[in-house]
């Protein structure tokens, strides 16, 4: 990856793409869900503060493990003033995200486990299949497995 001069302080979205590997269309999303803001120049071109890419690595970082861009875009939002993630704050949060990828890490090697059972079966039955209808939710909901529309709002 490209190194920006010190003495560049706003980058373009293709300056920021490059040099944190994201892809353009990744930067323009995660704008859009308002975890990275940029100004508009008189041009109508995006301009990025250079600690945006510290922001970003830290979203991509968290991305990498499976945490949620809701759950990032929290974490970002409880920072003061906004401001971008320090080493102390990556480390905090990560620690506090170990035991929901414990969690899936358990929940993983369960689907793994009972995968065996289903390879060459194909059945994909809402009785049996643990994958497709693990631990029977619907069912255990009401009688048979089914999705219905209750007085105009749809629920499991
Ligand atoms: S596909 Fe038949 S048990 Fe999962």
């Amino acid at each position: 990856m490209p190194q920006i001069s010190e003495k560049i302080h706003e980058l373009t979205v293709g300056q920021l793409s490059a040099r944190s590997g994201a892809a353009v269309s990744a930067l323009h999303f995660y704008e859009s869900k308002g975890l990275i803001s940029s100004r508009r120049t008189s041009g109508n071109q995006r301009r990025y503060s250079r600690d945006t890419l510290r922001r970003v690595a830290f979203i991509r970082a968290a991305q990498r493990v499976g945490i949620p861009l809701a759950t990032i875009r929290e974490a970002l939002a409880e920072l003061p003033e906004e401001r971008t993630p320090t080493r102390e704050d990556w480390a905090r949060l990560s620690e506090a995200w170990r035991s929901e990828l414990d969690e899936r890490i358990k929940q993983l090697n369960r689907l793994r486990d009972h995968l065996t059972d289903c390879i060459g079966c194909g059945c994909l039955s809402l009785d049996t299949c643990v994958l497709s209808n693990p631990g029977d939710v619907f069912g255990e909901r009401r009688a048979g497995s089914r999705l219905m529309v209750d007085k105009g709002r749809t629920s499991a």
